[in-house]
C-alpha cells in the first residue's frame, strides 16, 4: 500500500525494516531512579511491532542535564545492564532500538533536579527557567563531553543499535550551536555556525570512539523559529559539521522552549509541519535525512518520501495515539488509525508538572500490563448522547461482545466533537468523528439517531446498564438587556441557530463572554468569520488548558488581533456591553452588535434514571463539564468496571 515507507532504509551500517521511526518522548512514568521498569517496555514494545527503529527518550548523561526525573540516568555504571531488557523488548518484536543522548543545558529547572543548570555562557533561557546557567569552564565542557562518550558505551552494552545525539530543541548541545546561548570566546565559541558546532562535533566523535559500532542519529533544528535563533541556513552548516564527523543520519526537527508550540505541531498546525525543512537540510547533505514533526496519516508520511524530502518519517504523538498506527498502515487499513487530535494537554501538557502522560483519544496509554475485561456473558447496554463519552463507551461495550444501543438526539453522532470541530483550531475533531462512526459499525453497536433518551424509551430497551453521556450546555449570566442585543451561547453560534433577537448571521464585532478553552476557540472561529472580536474574562484566558496549548491559543489570538478585555459582564445595551474593568477598576464599556456566551456549562440531566433497576453511570460533561480526554477515559471506564463486576 505504501512502497516506500515499507521499504528498508541504511543509517550507516544498520539497516531499518521500514522507514518508520516511533520518535523519542518522554513519558512521566516507566522510571524507577533512571531503571527502565516493565511498564516501560511494555508501553514501548506496544508501539514497536511494525515500526523500523524506537528510539527511547532522553537517556541524560549527567545528573544536571536532566530535563525530567522520569528518563534513562546514563550517568549511572549499571545501565549497560539496566537498559538491556527494554532493548530485548524492542528487538523481539523486530524493531531496532535507538537510545536518544542528551543534556538539558540551561533549560533544566532546577526544580527537576535541585542543581545549578549548566550552558556555553550565562544567559538564562527566554522561558521556562529563571535561574542564570553556570558557565561551563573548559574542562567541564570536557566532562561533559566524556559522560556523553561513556553514555554511548552502555548504550552499546545494552544491546541498542544506534543513539541519538539530542542537538535540537534548545537543550546544551544547541546552546553551544546557537550565537544567542553561546559568547565564549574559547574553542567551543566562535562567529558562525560551523564553529559553534565544535562542541556537539567533539562529543558526537566522542561517542563514535565510545561505541564504534552503532548507527548515530543527529537530531538538530531545521529552524528555531525564533527570534535570534538557528534558522535553515545555519542547520545545514551544523548538519553539514556533523556528517562530517560521522553521523549516519540527520532528524530534522525545530523549536525551542520559547516555541515548543513549533517542536510539537498543535490545534490547527498543518501535518507534518517540518517536512520542508527536511527537504531543504537534503538538498545539502550525503545522508539520510528523517523528518519529525506532525506526521499524522500513512498517505502524508508516503508523499513526503515520494516527493524525496526525506529518507525517512519519525513518528510522534500519532503512535502514542494509536500503537498500531504502522501495521494498520502495512495492511492497508489507515482508515482505521485512531486519530491524534494535536490538543496536547493529556500528553506533552501533563509533564509541565511532573504528571505522567496520557492520551485524549486513549485512555489506555501506560496501562499496557493491564488485562482487557472479560465478560462473563453478554449484557444490554443503552448509551445515551453520542458525543465522545457516549461514542467510546458504545464501541466499547460492542467490542467487548454486549448488546448496544446507542441514543443520539441530534441526526448524527458527533455531539460535542462535532461542535467544536466548527472552529478553526479543532478542525482535527473531524478526524476523530468519522473514525468514531467507523469503529461504532465495526464494533457491531446500534445507533438510533433523532432519538431522544428519557427515563420512557431507555425502560423500554431493558438494559442492565446505562452510560449517561448528555453532555453540558452553557449556562447564560443572569445580565439585564438579552432582548436588546443579539446575545447567543456558544452552542448555539456553532450550531448555526439564530440568536435571541432572531439574527442569524455571526456578528461583525462581537464579544465573547468566558476564559476557558472553549471561549478562546469560540473567540478564534469568530475572528476567522471576519469579526472584530472582543474577549471578556475574569478568569486568566485558557485557565483550564496546560501551559502548552494556552500559549498556542494566545499566539492565535494575537495573531488575529482579538482583543482582551479582563472583567465580567454587567449589563447588554443595544450598542454593547457594559463590563467591570477588574484591571483599571470601576465600569466601562464595550462597543458590540452582539454578544456570544462560553462561560460556565452545567451538567444537562437526565431526571427518573433511579427508578429503572439497572446501573446507571454518568460519564464526561454530563458527570462534570471538563475536556475531551475526561469524557472519552470515563466512557470507556464506566464499560470496563461494569464488564468486569458482571
Ligand atoms: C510527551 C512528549 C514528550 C517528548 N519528549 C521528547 C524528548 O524527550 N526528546 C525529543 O527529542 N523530543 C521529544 N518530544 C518531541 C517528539 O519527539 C516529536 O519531535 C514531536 O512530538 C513532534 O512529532 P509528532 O507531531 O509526531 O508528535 C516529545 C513530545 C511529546 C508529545
Ligand atoms: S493526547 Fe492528544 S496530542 Fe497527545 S497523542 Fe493523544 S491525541 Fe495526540
Amino acid at each position: 500500500m505504501y512502497p516506500l515507507l515499507f521499504s528498508p532504509l541504511s543509517l550507516g551500517p544498520l539497516e531499518l525494516r521500514n522507514r518508520i521511526v516511533l520518535s523519542p518522548m518522554t513519558t512521566g512514568f516507566g522510571f524507577d531512579q533512571g531503571v527502565p521498569d516493565e511498564s516501560m517496555a511494555a508501553y514501548l514494545r506496544t508501539r514497536s511491532r511494525a515500526v523500523g527503529m524506537t528510539v527511547v527518550a532522553f537517556g541524560a548523561v549527567a545528573p544536571e542535564g536532566r530535563v525530567e526525573e522520569q528518563l534513562p540516568w546514563m550517568w549511572r555504571d549499571d545501565m549497560g545492564t539496566k537498559l538491556a531488557p527494554l532493548v530485548t523488548a524492542l528487538h523481539e518484536v523486530g524493531a531496532r532500538a535507538c537510545l536518544q543522548l542528551g543534556h538539558g543545558g540551561r533549560q533544566v529547572s532546577p526544580r527537576v533536579t535541585g542543581l545549578q543548570p549548566v550552558a556555553p555562557s550565562p544567559i538564562a533561557p527566554p522561558v521556562h527557567v529563571k535561574e542564570p546557567p553556570h558557565e561551563l569552564t573548559r574542562g567541564e565542557v570536557e566532562a561533559v563531553v566524556e559522560a556523553f562518550g561513556r553514555a554511548a558505551a552502555r548504550a552499546a552494552e545494552a544491546g541498542f543499535d544506534a543513539v541519538e545525539l539530542h542537538a535540537g530543541h534548545g537543550y546544551l548541545v544547541h546552546q553551544f550551536l546557537s550565537a544567542a546561548s553561546n559568547q565564549r570566546s574559547d574553542v567551543y565559541g566562535g562567529g558562525t555556525t560551523a564553529e559553534r558546532a565544535r562542541f556537539g562535533v567533539d562529543v558526537l566523535c566522542r561517542m563514535r570512539r565510545e561505541a564504534p559500532a552503532l548507527a548515530m542519529v543527529v537530531r538538530l533544528n531545521g529552524d528555531d523559529i525564533t527570534p535570534g535563533g538557528i534558522g535553515p541556513a545555519d542547520a545545514v552548516d551544523a548538519a553539514r559539521a556533523f556528517a562530517e564527523a560521522g553521523a549516519d543520519a540527520v532528524v530534522v526537527s525545530a523549536g525551542v522552549y520559547g516555541s515548543v508550540p513549533y517542536t510539537i505541531p498543535m490545534l490547527d498546525d498543518a501535518e507534518a509541519s517540518h517536512v520542508e525543512l527536511a527537504a531543504f537540510l537534503k538538498r545539502g547533505l550525503a545522508v539520510p535525512v528523517l523528518a519529525v514533526g506532525g506526521i499524522e496519516r500513512p498517505a502524508v508520511a508516503e508523499a513526503a518520501l515520494r516527493r524525496g524530502d526525506c529518507d525517512g518519517v519519525v513518528v510522534g504523538r500519532a503512535l502514542i495515539a494509536d500503537p498500531e498506527w504502522a501495521e494498520k498502515a502495512a495492511a492497508g487499513r489507515g482508515a482505521e488509525i485512531r486519530p491524534c487530535i494535536g490538543l496536547v494537554d493529556s500528553c506533552a501538557g501533563m509533564l509541565e508538572h511532573g504528571s505522567p502522560i496520557s492520551c485524549a483519544v486513549n485512555p489506555e496509554v501506560g496501562r499496557e500490563l493491564r488485562p482487557a475485561p472479560q465478560r462473563s456473558r453478554s449484557a444490554r447496554v443503552v448509551v445515551v448522547g453520542a458525543g465522545p463519552a457516549g461514542l467510546e463507551a458504545a464501541c466499547r461495550a460492542g467490542e467487548l461482545g454486549h448488546d448496544v444501543i446507542l441514543l443520539e438526539q441530534s441526526e448524527r453522532p458527533g455531539g460535542a466533537l462535532l461542535l467544536a470541530a466548527r472552529t478553526p483550531p479543532l478542525v482535527r475533531l473531524q478526524r476523530l468523528v468519522t473514525w468514531y462512526e467507523r469503529r461504532l459499525a465495526a464494533a457491531g453497536a446500534e445507533l438510533r439517531t433523532d432519538t431522544r433518551g428519557t427515563a420512557g424509551t431507555i425502560a423500554a430497551l431493558g438494559p442492565e446498564l446505562v452510560v449517561v453521556a448528555v453532555g453540558a450546555s452553557t449556562e447564560p449570566p443572569v445580565l439585564e438587556g438579552y432582548e436588546l442585543l443579539p446575545a447567543w451561547t456558544i452552542e448555539d453560534l456553532l450550531s448555526g441557530r439564530p440568536s435571541t433577537l432572531g439574527g442569524r448571521l455571526p456578528p461583525a464585532r462581537p464579544v465573547v463572554v468566558g476564559a476557558g478553552r472553549h471561549a478562546l476557540a469560540g473567540a478564534l472561529a469568530c475572528a476567522r468569520a471576519g469579526g472584530e472580536v472582543t474577549l471578556l474574562s475574569r478568569e486568566r484566558p485558557g485557565f483550564d488548558a496546560s501551559g502548552l496549548v494556552r500559549r498556542a491559543y494566545m499566539a492565535r489570538l494575537e495573531r488575529e488581533g482579538v482583543r482582551r478585555l479582563h472583567g465580567r459582564p454587567l449589563e447588554l445595551t443595544a450598542a454593547g456591553v457594559r463590563w467591570t474593568d477588574d484591571a483599571e477598576g470601576g465600569e466601562a464599556f464595550v462597543a458590540a452588535d452582539g454578544v456570544v456566551i462560553a462561560d460556565r456549562r452545567a451538567p444537562v440531566r437526565l431526571p427518573g434514571l433511579d427508578l429503572l433497576g439497572a446501573e446507571v453511570v454518568e460519564t464526561g460533561d454530563a458527570r462534570e463539564p471538563r475536556d475531551i480526554a475526561s469524557a472519552i477515559a470515563e466512557g470507556r471506564e464506566a464499560v470496563d468496571a461494569f464488564t468486569r463486576g458482571l
